[in-house]
């Protein structure tokens, strides 16, 4: 008997709306939606959701990490069992990247999938963790668990940032920066002499990921161009037990995977305009020890983000006995 094999495709498109005022529209749009929502949002938020959603559709969710874990995936879980879910019930994420990880993990698997809306309220979740169909919750470690699902829609609005911390302002331009230096020098250039207002900023970071995303959902390939300062940040979290932000961490991350010095000299000089950078102590051996270690389960290689100049990054295959070569010290850095 021949060999058959099955074509199978599913079209899926992300329509994302970027409009100042976008979060009283979606209350109105998305009346009949499941809404699960951050509830340390600020109180002007929750009480716009509450007076227009009906608390039947409304499941409050725990703020950051602890939500992304099994028990925060049972928490959902059980509030759905408890309704009249059919698998046309549009389920509506309003939070960071936590509350957007776990809330597309769960729409995700829940009837084989759910219709999906995201409203990300931190400058992080805007630009990357509601684009790009990434879902994750945390078990023995970070996003271990989760699923490609992109969200249907995806509504920005920039109103959310007047009432984040600079701290977390930081961490999203960590990744915007991440974005311009490694794909765009117009929009580095822009960043540098502060041309455009958040919204532009916003839309063409966006713009970016997606022209990565369409060519690599799944990671194979050039997708792993986004993991420019990650690689060394996500050591440098680990050695710290996590005492850092991740985006303050990204910062040290990409300053240490760049070589050259006018180079490393110009990131810098934005990360610092932008407030992304602050020293980050580490032992060389220990932090390569660290990457090994994370590397440990796959293959004796590593994916380096190699930034040959602003606007152009490539990937490079380094073998993990040369890296030291790779990275610095950190008087060196
Ligand atoms: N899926 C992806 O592709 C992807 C990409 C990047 C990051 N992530 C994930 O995103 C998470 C980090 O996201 P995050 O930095 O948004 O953190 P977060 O979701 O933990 O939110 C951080 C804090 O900000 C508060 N907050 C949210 N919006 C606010 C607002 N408008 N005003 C004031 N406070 C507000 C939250 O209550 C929370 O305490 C991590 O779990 C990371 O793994 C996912």
């Amino acid at each position: 008997m021949a060999d058959i094999t099955v074509s199978l495709t599913r079209s899926m498109t992300t329509d994302v709306q970027i409009n100042n005022g976008a979060f009283e529209n979606a209350l109105v749009a998305h009346k009949e939606s499941l809404w699960m929502y951050d509830i340390s949002l600020p109180s002007a938020f929750i009480k716009a959701l509450n007076s227009q959603i009906d608390p039947d559709h409304l499941i409050g969710i725990a703020p950051g990490e602890p939500a992304k874990s099994w028990d925060g995936l049972q928490t959902i879980m059980t509030r759905l069992d408890a309704l009249d879910i059919t698998p046309d019930t549009p389920v509506v994420g309003l939070g960071g990247g936590a509350l957007c990880d776990v809330v597309s993990f769960a729409a995700s698997v829940y009837l084989r999938g759910l219709p999906l809306v995201l409203i990300p309220t931190t400058l992080l979740a805007m630009v990357d963790a509601s684009v790009g169909g990434k879902t994750a919750i945390n078990t023995t470690a970070k996003n271990r668990v989760g699923s490609f699902y992109p969200a249907q829609t995806v509504i920005i609005d920039s109103h959310f940032l007047t009432t984040l911390s600079p701290e977390r302002m930081a961490e999203g331009f960590s990744e915007i920066i991440k974005m311009a230096v490694t794909m765009d020098a117009t929009l580095t250039e822009a960043l540098e002499t502060n041309a455009l207002d958040i919204d532009a900023i916003i839309g063409q970071a966006i713009q970016l990921k997606a022209a990565i995303v369409e060519k690599d959902l799944t990671d194979q390939g050039i997708r792993r161009l986004l993991n420019f300062g990650h690689t060394t940040g996500h050591a440098l979290e680990t050695l710290h037990d996590y005492a850092f932000s991740h985006g303050r961490c990204v910062a040290s991350g990409m300053l240490m995977e760049v070589a050259d010095p006018p180079l490393k000299k110009r990131l810098k000089a934005l990360l610092d305009m932008y407030e992304c950078y602050a020293p980050i102590p580490y032992e060389k051996a220990a932090l390569l020890e660290q990457i090994k270690t994370d590397k440990k389960r796959s293959k004796q290689t590593l994916t380096w983000i190699h930034l040959r100049r602003i606007g152009h990054a490539e990937l490079e295959e380094i073998v993990l006995t040369d890296l030291a070569q790779y990275i610095p010290r950190y008087e060196e850095l």
